[in-house]
């Protein structure tokens, strides 16, 4: 091989594949305008399904991954927006109707984020944000007795290891969480999977300006080949993409920080699918934010 073609190849496996955003739902009120828009560019039987949630954030938080899930097929699968048909699978995992592209995806919603992982090629992947405190109520150790069995011995002395603070230990159990529900849905089996058989080795601690690629998954006691990229959005969220790796070219290329997008990039070229609906934004706007 020439010098040049040395050259190229390392590009090549360099270059990123990786598509990875991030959007604050929470710090989005939407005018009329814009959330009339933003809902006519989603398929119809999504626009219903968002139109049975209760209250308003949990309209915005699935909405934005419909509108970052058609962005990404738009932009990266080369599909004409208007042409592009998401279907849920046997889990209700969404995943496109045509399955001849090369594009995989996953969104997860959390705390104020909704996130997309997405992938040009042929790979598996997961991905999950989560909010790295904790105040559902119940004090720590009661917490932590009811999710006993779904974490390994070795993940509690992680979670609970001497002379961590409660903050400390809530933000190693959703770091923990997060992974395992990126791998989980990565698998894309759901709910049907002993949580407790998934066993994390954390080896750094997350930042926000890099990514986390050392930790290390065994399942049953066996060590996997899955790659896990860790971060922190910002200071309260954390999140976690599992990659399945069928070659060494996921490890060898540079990892991709968390895009946050605004509402004007989510929509840059999103084509109304319908024509507005008045009604249905008047019912959105009648709803409570949050319980
Ligand atoms: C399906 C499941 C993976 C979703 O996870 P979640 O944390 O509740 O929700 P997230 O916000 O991360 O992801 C939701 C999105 O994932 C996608 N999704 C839905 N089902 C999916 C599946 N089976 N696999 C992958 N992705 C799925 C959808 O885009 C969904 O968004 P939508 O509801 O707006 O359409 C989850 O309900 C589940 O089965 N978990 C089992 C594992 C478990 O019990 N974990 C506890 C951790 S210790």
């Amino acid at each position: 091989m020439s010098d040049l073609n040395v050259m190229l190849s390392a590009n090549i496996v360099r270059m990123s594949s990786a598509v990875r955003w991030a959007f604050n739902w929470k710090e989005w009120n939407p005018s009329e305008r814009e959330f009339e828009h933003a809902t006519s560019c989603v398929q119809s039987d999504e626009k219903e399904r968002l139109k049975r949630f209760v209250f308003r954030k949990d309209v915005r938080a699935s909405l934005v991954g419909r509108l970052l899930m058609r962005k990404f097929v738009n932009e990266y699968a080369g599909l004409p927006y208007d042409k592009i048909t998401f279907v849920r699978d046997e889990n209700n995992r969404p995943v496109l109707k045509d399955n001849s592209t090369l594009v995989n995806f996953n969104v997860s919603h959390q705390g104020s984020y909704t996130v997309l992982a997405g992938e040009i090629k042929n790979v598996k992947i997961g991905v999950d944000v989560m909010t790295l405190e904790y105040n559902e109520g119940k004090n720590i150790s009661e917490f932590f007795r009811l999710m006993n069995k779904h974490f390994s011995a070795a993940e509690w002395d992680e979670i609970g290891g001497s002379g961590k603070s409660g903050a400390e230990q809530m933000a190693m159990f959703f770091r923990h969480w997060a992974l395992k529900e990126s791998y989980v849905k990565a698998l894309g089996v759901g709910v049907f999977v002993d949580l407790g058989s998934i066993d994390f080795r954390t080896n750094s601690k997350l930042s926000a300006d890099s990514i986390t690629t050392d930790t290390v998954l065994h399942v049953n006691g066996i060590k996997q080949d899955w790659l896990f990229e860790e971060t922190l959005l910002d200071s309260r969220h954390c999140v976690a993409v599992a990659l399945q790796e069928n070659d060494n070219s996921l490890r060898l290329r540079s990892n991709t920080l968390f895009e946050i997008m605004n509402y004007d990039k989510l929509v840059a070229h999103a084509v109304p699918l319908f024509p507005i609906d008045p009604q249905y934004t008047i019912q959105y706007f009648a709803k409570y934010e949050q319980p």
